[in-house]
C-alpha cells in the first residue's frame, strides 16, 4: 500500500489515527472538569498505566476537549531531575497571561501574576532551575515566603480566584507525574486540596506509571480520597480491532478477518504495538484486503523494529546487574513473578537484590502489581531479553 498514505502512528505521544476505547474515561473527565468549573465537589484525576498504553495521547486529547469548552489548561511533562516549581512557573505564567485577556478575570489574573513574580523570586534560592519572565512587580506578602508548601498554596488560590472570576477553570495536565519528588508532590496535593475546599475552579489531571499511586499515598495519606485513579491499559479486543481497521477503512482499505485475528493475538491489544503492526502491515501489503500472509510478514518486521527502537532504548539504560535481573525474570516467563523466585534464578538473597529491583522500578522497567510480585512494564519484553541475552551466561556473576 502507498507508504505516503500510511495512517498508523507508532511513537511516543503521537496521536493515533483512531483513539479507540477511551470514550468512557474521556467523558468522565469532561464531567469532572465541568463540575470543577462550577465549583462543585469533584476529585482530581490521575491516569495510571504502563509504558506505551496511551496515557500521553489521552491526556492531550482530554486537554483539547477541555479547551474546546472554554476551560484554560496547562500542559506539563515532568522530566527526571527538575523541580516542580520550575516546571509550573512558566506554564502558569502563560495560563495567566491568557486569562488576563478575559475582561472579568483581568485584575485578579494580574494579581496572580504578581503572586507568581514573588513566588519565583522567593523560591529561586532553593530551586535554582526556576526560569520565568516577570510581567509585574511582586505584591509583598503574596506567595513570597520562600517555602514551597505555603507559597504554592497561596499562588494556586489566587490563580483559582482569577479563573473563578472569569467563569472558567484552570486545569493542570501533568504527564510523567511519578518523576515529581515526593515532598513537592505533597505540597501540590495540599494546595489542590485547599483550593477544592474553597470551591475554586482549579484542578489537576495527571498521568504516570503504577508506582505513582503509592507515591501519592506516601506523600499525603489522604491523597487516596482526593483523587480518582482510572487505569489505562491494553484495549478491549473489539476496540483494538477498531484501532486497526478504522484508519485503513478511512483510506478505502480492508483487513481480512484472519489478518486482524493474528495481529490482535500478537500485539495483545497493546496500543503501541497496534500502531507498530499497523504501520508495517500497511507497508507490506500490496493490495486491499490485507491478508494473513501480510500480517505474518509484518510481524517479523515489527518485532525487529521494536528490538531496534522501543526495546533497545530501554535496554541501553540498564546497568549490568539490572540486565541480569530482567534476564532472570524473563527466564521465568511473562510474569508476574515472586521476587524470591527471581532471586533464586540468580542464586542471591531477595534482600540483596532489593536495591536493583527498586532502581528498575524507578526506571519504569518493572512494577509491582501486588506486594512481593514483579512484572515487566511492557508486554513481550521477556522475549526480547531472551533474544538479546541468549544462553545462560547471565547466571554467573
Ligand atoms: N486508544 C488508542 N488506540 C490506538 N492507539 C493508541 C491508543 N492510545 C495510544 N495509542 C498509540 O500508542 C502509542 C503510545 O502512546 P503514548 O505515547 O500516549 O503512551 P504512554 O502511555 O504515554 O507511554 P509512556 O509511558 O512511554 O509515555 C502511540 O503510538 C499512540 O498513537
Ligand atoms: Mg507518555
Amino acid at each position: 500500500m502507498d507508504p505516503i498514505l500510511n495512517p498508523y502512528a507508532p511513537g511516543a505521544g503521537t496521536q493515533p489515527p483512531e483513539l479507540a476505547g477511551r470514550d468512557q474515561v474521556r467523558e468522565a473527565i469532561r464531567i469532572s472538569l465541568a463540575r470543577t468549573r462550577l465549583g462543585k465537589p469533584t476529585k482530581s484525576v490521575i491516569l495510571i498505566g504502563l509504558r506505551g498504553v496511551g496515557k500521553t495521547v489521552l491526556l492531550d486529547r482530554m486537554r483539547e476537549d477541555a479547551e474546546s469548552e472554554g476551560i484554560h489548561t496547562l500542559r506539563i511533562e515532568a522530566p527526571e531531575n527538575r523541580s516542580l516549581p520550575s516546571l509550573l512557573a512558566p506554564q502558569l505564567r502563560l495560563g495567566l497571561l491568557r486569562l488576563s485577556r478575559n475582561e472579568r478575570a483581568k485584575s485578579l489574573a494580574e494579581r496572580a501574576l504578581r503572586g507568581l513574580s514573588g513566588f519565583a523570586k522567593a523560591l529561586k534560592v532553593k530551586y535554582d532551575d526556576i526560569e520565568v519572565g516577570f510581567d509585574f512587580e511582586p505584591e509583598p506578602g503574596l506567595a513570597d515566603n520562600g517555602d514551597l508548601e505555603h507559597d504554592l498554596q497561596a499562588l494556586l488560590e489566587v490563580v483559582g480566584e482569577a479563573a473563578k472570576k472569569g467563569e472558567t477553570a484552570l486545569i493542570m495536565f501533568i504527564d510523567e507525574l511519578q518523576y515529581v519528588p515526593e515532598n513537592e508532590l505533597a505540597f501540590l496535593i495540599t494546595a489542590l486540596h485547599r483550593c477544592a475546599q474553597r470551591s475554586l475552579p482549579i484542578a489537576m489531571v495527571g498521568a504516570g506509571l503504577p508506582q505513582l499511586r503509592g507515591k501519592m499515598g506516601k506523600a499525603k495519606s489522604y491523597a487516596e480520597r482526593l483523587f480518582d485513579y482510572p487505569e489505562i491499559g491494553s484495549l478491549e479486543e473489539e476496540d483494538a480491532r477498531l484501532a486497526l481497521s478504522q484508519p485503513a477503512k478511512d483510506e478505502g482499505v480492508a483487513f481480512e478477518k484472519g489478518a486482524l485475528d493474528q495481529i490482535i493475538a500478537e500485539t495483545k491489544c497493546y496500543p503501541y504495538f497496534l500502531q507498530e503492526w499497523g504501520k508495517h502491515v500497511w507497508d507490506v501489503a500490496v493490495e486491499s484486503p490485507i491478508t494473513r500472509n501480510d500480517a505474518s510478514a509484518a510481524s517479523v518486521i515489527s518485532i525487529a523494529a521494536l528490538d531496534e527502537s522501543f526495546f533497545r532504548v530501554r535496554f541501553d539504560r540498564l546497568t549490568p546487574l539490572e540486565k541480569r535481573y530482567l534476564r532472570a525474570m524473563a527466564e521465568l516467563g511473562q510474569g508476574p513473578h515472586r521476587s524470591g523466585d527471581v532471586a533464586q534464578q540468580l542464586c542471591r538473597e531477595v534482600t540483596s537484590l532489593a536495591p536493583v529491583r527498586n532502581q528498575l522500578i524507578n526506571k519504569g522497567m518493572i512494577y509491582s502489581p501486588s506486594h512481593g510480585d514483579t512484572a515487566f512494564t511492557v508486554p513481550l519484553f521477556d522475549e526480547y531479553m531472551k533474544r538479546i541475552m541468549p544462553g545462560d551466561e547471565w547466571k554467573a556473576a
